[in-house]
């Protein structure tokens, strides 16, 4: 049963992002996509085995021939590598301009799916089914899809809109909690950037009262869509104020990779490098220091860090690879209050260092 229907608006058109119980409603929007010869799911094994069989038979009876694709699991699959593959098994499944693409998972099934979908015989449809909330409240709203290169995550992608996006929220039942921490730590972004009663909703829950309140979960999922699509809407292309989904990604990445991707879960990171933006929103645009407190208190209570103990100098030194660079500048997304944001904004060294220093003694 649908819940709940934001649209995303695009240069070419529009698609609607529905939030559903479970796959009911998923076969009557695809019958709607005029002229489709053929479809075919891509998805990972495992979620496959927990989910492959509901979405079979709510597909049940449907005109166009159904295959299925299996990519491996991982970021590390998402790779340029796995494409010509991928491109092989399209042609003898017999993929047309007008074959359907579903790609069922989360952004690493989206990301790379869609990018498939993207240069396909010069770009075919998809339809993103999202299964974890990273996905569904980032990933599949937006249209940015790429495969990593092995010196670079997201070195080659395009930006291909699917046809709509479908969650069943069923699925997030079988999500681990790392997992769920990764859409979380996203939520979190798209609260402070929002403000309002986003911040008031994140600020007043918790992990348990999202995992376990579906009215609640619903609540702020589609809040979050709503508001990334709407950023997405104004900026189709990252030229300007889309730049602000970046909160907290430059000090995140850096961490990761310092760490060698194996420390924290993408969503941990996040959270650890929202803190290092606010903390440099206090000095330089005086963002009310016992708001900060208020912050680290909340992201406790979703089992989110807001500290990491590596050196300061460390941290910079994997910073200096940032792709929102302006020379040797690194520019950050800084906060004046919640909901009052400022991106593209050029901070020196020494102040990131002093900001990271101030952080490890945080609480
Ligand atoms: N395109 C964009 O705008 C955008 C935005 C943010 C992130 N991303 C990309 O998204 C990717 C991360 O996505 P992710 O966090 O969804 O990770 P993921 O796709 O790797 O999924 C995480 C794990 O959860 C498993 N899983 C998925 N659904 C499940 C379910 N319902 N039950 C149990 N297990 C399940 C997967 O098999 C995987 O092991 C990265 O590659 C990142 O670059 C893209």
């Amino acid at each position: 049963m649908i819940v709940g229907e934001k649209k995303v608006n695009h240069s070419l058109g529009s698609y609607s992002i529905y939030l559903s119980e479970d796959f009911k409603g998923l076969k009557e929007r695809i019958e709607n996509i005029p002229s489709v010869s053929n479809i075919i799911i891509f998805t990972e094994r495992p979620i496959a085995q927990l989910y492959l069989k509901y979405l079979e038979l709510e597909l049940a009876g449907i005109k166009p021939s159904i295959h299925i694709v299996y990519l491996k699991g991982g970021e590390k699959n998402k790779h340029i590598d796995r494409v010509k593959k991928a491109y092989h098994q399209l042609i003898d499944i017999g993929a047309d301009r007008k074959s359907l693409i579903l790609a069922m998972g989360g952004g690493v099934v989206g990301d790379f799916s869609g990018f498939i979908a993207s240069t396909y015989q010069r770009g075919i449809r998809f339809v993103q089914i999202p299964t974890t909330l990273l996905a569904a409240v980032d990933s599949s709203v937006g249209g940015k899809v790429a495969v990593n290169l092995n010196k670079g995550k997201n070195m080659v992608g395009t930006f291909h809109q699917p046809e709509m996006v479908f969650m069943p929220l069923f699925t997030l039942s079988t999500l681990p909690k790392k997992e769920w921490r990764c859409g979380i730590a996203e939520i979190a972004k798209h609260s402070l950037l929002a403000g309002g009663h986003m911040w008031e909703d994140f600020r007043n829950h918790s992990y348990s009262d999202m995992k376990y309140d579906s009215d609640i979960l619903k609540k702020m999922i589609l809040d979050s869509i709503e508001f990334k699509a709407s950023i997405v809407n104004q900026d189709e292309k990252e030229g300007g104020v889309r730049q602000i989904l970046n909160l907290g990604h430059t000090t995140a990445h850096a961490i990761e990779s310092l760490t060698k991707y194996s420390k924290y879960s993408h969503g941990e990171a996040v959270a650890i490098g929202i803190i290092t933006a606010l903390i440099l929103s206090v000095e330089i645009y005086k963002f009310p220091k016992e708001l900060l407190k208020e912050i680290v208190t909340a992201m406790v209570k979703y089992d989110l860090p807001s500290k990491d103990s590596n050196k300061a100098s460390e941290i910079f030194e994997h910073m200096k690879h940032d792709k929102k660079k302006d020379g040797n500048v690194l520019k950050f997304v800084l906060l004046q209050n919640i909901g009052d944001y400022k991106y593209g904004v050029p901070v020196e060294k020494k102040d990131i260092i002093q900001a990271i220093k101030t952080q490890v003694n945080l609480i």
